[in-house]
């Protein structure tokens, strides 16, 4: 396994959507070793080299193996990524990773891939690497706002024609929620068809209610705060299902999980 920990230049760097950014890193070692559904931990510093403290983690939204670039989407929410917004490309930043375990690669049967909010990153690197492979995936891709998909899919070079795009607001796609068009394609399929999925608790809760019995797999990527990113602090532990007491860690079980093994 490689794990690279070390500085790292920004290569290109664009806001895509409200509040959402592009990062692509000079990285050759993590693009020629990253996984779909793997991510990395950021360190973003502000004017103290202690200040924020803890690196960020961000899933790895796709790899460039001719450029040796990473790329990841992330969007605005606090200290950590504001100050990450301001970085000019050409300025280094420390980067942990590849790190976790990512997506199942090989799968029998029908594939289906659903993404909501920023859980789109890990769903595009997964989308692109069945293409890249030359099998086949139902892609469906939802956001609050078209706004925040539009630019994430140009720079991701994925053409609307090829997904299935949902957005609440239905300035883009269909209007309502990617369960709408998962549903009709759960109604169509036998059962021993994948469903991986990233997004909002909320989302993943819902998929897995829909596609109960109807799948023969839902893997799903879960989120946390997260220390260290390495399973040192602990502090991303989550609960198994089950009546006993026992947790997973999400940064080193996961963040990628067989829905049937954890709480959601
Ligand atoms: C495995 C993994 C992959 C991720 N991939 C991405 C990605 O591809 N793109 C992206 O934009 N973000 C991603 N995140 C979330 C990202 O790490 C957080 O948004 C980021 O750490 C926030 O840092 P901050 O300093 O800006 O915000 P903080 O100041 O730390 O927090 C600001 C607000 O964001 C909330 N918040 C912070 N971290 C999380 C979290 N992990 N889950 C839910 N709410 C949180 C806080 O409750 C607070 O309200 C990922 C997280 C994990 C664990
Ligand atoms: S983030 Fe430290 S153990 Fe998971």
């Amino acid at each position: 396994m490689v794990l690279v920990d070390r500085k790292c230049k920004i290569i290109h760097h664009s806001q895509v959507g409200p509040e959402v950014y592009v990062l692509g890193i000079d990285a050759v070692d993590v693009a020629k070793h990253a996984l779909p559904g793997q991510f990395v931990m950021i360190g973003v510093r502000g004017k103290s080299a202690f200040d924020p403290l803890l690196r960020r983690p961000f899933s790895i939204a796709w790899t460039d193996h001719v450029k040796g670039m990473i790329f990841i989407f992330y969007r605005v929410v606090g200290r950590g990524t504001r100050l990450l917004s301001e970085y000019m490309p050409g300025t280094g930043l420390e980067l942990l990773g590849p790190l976790g375990r990512g997506f199942s690669l090989e799968v029998s049967g029908r594939r289906i891939l659903v993404g909501g909010g920023l859980g789109i990153a890990p769903i595009i690197f997964l989308y692109k690497w069945i293409k890249a492979s030359g099998a086949s995936a139902t892609c469906i891709l939802g956001a609050r706002t078209g706004d925040e998909l539009l630019g994430a899919l140009k720079a991701s070079d994925i053409s609307l024609e090829d997904v299935i795009i949902t957005t609440e607001d239905g300035s883009l796609g269909k209007k309502g929620l990617v369960t709408g068009p998962l549903a009709k394609c759960l109604d169509h399929i036998g059962g021993d068809a994948t469903i991986q999925a990233c997004g909002p608790a909320p989302m993943l809760k819902a998929v897995s209610n829909l596609s109960n019995h109807k799948v023969r797999l839902l893997e799903v990527s879960l989120e946390s705060y997260m220390a260290c990113g390495i399973g040192l602090c602990l502090g991303c532990a989550h609960k198994k299902r089950g009546d006993s007491e026992e947790y997973v860690h999400i940064c080193k079980d996961g963040p990628v999980f067989d829905a049937r093994d954890v709480v959601l």
